[in-house]
């Protein structure tokens, strides 16, 4: 893969040859997928009142209900005009609040895996948070299953296939993530096969130590682990992850890129970073395409993926995102089929899927560039 510093590619990449590059997503959140069209559904639905007008509702900063203190460091005048990742996740709140029945949740779970479709994704980890869910509030592995029953539907279509990585809040107890755990290692609810840790970093500190049982417990019932890491916490947020939860990738953990020992430890360990370059600037990590890391991390040797993290309220898609990132990043076409490739390889889809994925795109591309 070309690591040099931003240049323009040599000839823009359209989305629609990004869309045919069979590819998997490892960091979406399916309440960051939800269409505006399919939210004021659910509202009418629910007979509950919008927070604002319905043609700004994506625009977050507008309303009093999820504005946050803190203020962005920089605009991009793309996608929404989010006060920041606290504002945005009371947003995830309300508008998974609106999702009260299980043929909703099914619903939701079918219209992801359609979305996912049309990007080209062929598989994904979709993180699933359930404590946004008010309405299933106790009810939590009844969610699971109505979303697996979703994605069932979709599969049987010829759909994208999908499987949940369950996550904890970041704010949650150790008593209330080894409940969880203990529940799913009991039931076992279908497509949940990971476990993941959201939220904001910075609303709780340091959350390796206190997941650290939970974690455990999830990796001897033989859950995957992912943690969101290194986005609103520096390089020691995915220090913790590693060290204490056993991540297998890490969520966004792009500021690794400040630290060389945690970036030789990623290499070590073979763990892949699940980048989302647009989420980190539209929230207010970085102030825009040309000053993210990208180059730095490739040049280090890092394993990346390249993924949308809550693509509606975003404004995007993973082949406009990737389509961006290439002229932003100076990435050719055996760039992106690279990042295709290691899309499918990070991803926890079973075995045979990833083999037949990874043949279909070396029958698209130079053999060198997925061997
Ligand atoms: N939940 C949804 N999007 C998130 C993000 N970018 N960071 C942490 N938690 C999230
Ligand atoms: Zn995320």
């Amino acid at each position: 893969m070309s690591t040099q510093a931003p240049a323009p590619a040599a000839s823009r990449i359209d989305e629609q040859d990004i869309r045919l590059l069979p590819k998997a997503e490892v960091h979406v959140h399916l309440e960051g997928t939800f269409a505006l069209a399919d939210i004021l559904r659910l509202a009418k639905e629910n007979g509950a009142t919008l927070p604002g007008p319905a043609v700004t509702l994506f625009d977050v900063s507008t309303h009093d209900e999820f504005v946050m203190p803190e203020v962005t460091t920089g605009g991009t005048g793309q996608g929404v005009g989010v006060a920041g990742l606290s504002g945005f996740l009371r947003f995830l709140d309300w508008q998974c609040g609106l999702v009260r029945t299980a043929e909703q949740a099914a619903r939701v779970a079918y219209a992801f895996a359609a979305r996912q479709s049309a990007s080209g994704i062929r598989y994904s980890d979709v993180i699933v948070n359930p404590t946004h869910w008010n309405a299933w509030r106790g009810r939590e592995l009844d969610l699971m299953d109505a979303l697996a029953a979703g994605l069932d539907e979709a599969e049987q279509d010829g759909l994208c296939s999908a499987n949940i990585a369950y996550s904890l809040l970041r704010t949650q107890t150790a008593t209330e993530a080894d409940d969880i755990v203990a529940d799913l290692a009991a039931r076992r609810p279908r497509r949940v096969l990971a476990l993941s840790v959201d939220g904001d970093e910075k609303a709780s500190g340091r959350t390796g130590e206190k997941f650290r049982s939970a974690f455990r417990a999830a990796e001897a019932a033989g859950l995957r682990r992912t943690v969101h890491a290194g986005e609103s916490s520096g390089p020691e947020g995915v220090w913790d992850a590693i060290e204490h939860l056993h991540a297998e990738r890490i969520d966004h953990g792009v500021r690794a890129v400040e630290d060389d020992a945690l970036m030789r430890r990623l290499i070590d360990d073979d763990i892949p970073l699940d980048l989302c370059p647009r989420s980190n600037i539209t929230l207010g990590l970085y102030p825009d395409w040309a000053s993210y890391p990208l180059a730095r991390l490739l040049d280090a040797g890092v394993r990346v993926t390249l993924n949308t993290d809550d693509p509606a309220p975003l404004a995007s898609t993973l082949d406009q995102d990737w389509a961006v990132a290439a002229a932003a990043f100076g990435l050719d076409r055996a760039d992106l089929e690279h990042l295709a490739a290691e899309s499918i390889r990070a991803s926890f889809a079973d075995d045979d899927l990833k083999r037949d994925l990874l043949d279909e795109l070396a029958a698209l591309t130079a053999p060198r560039e997925v061997a």
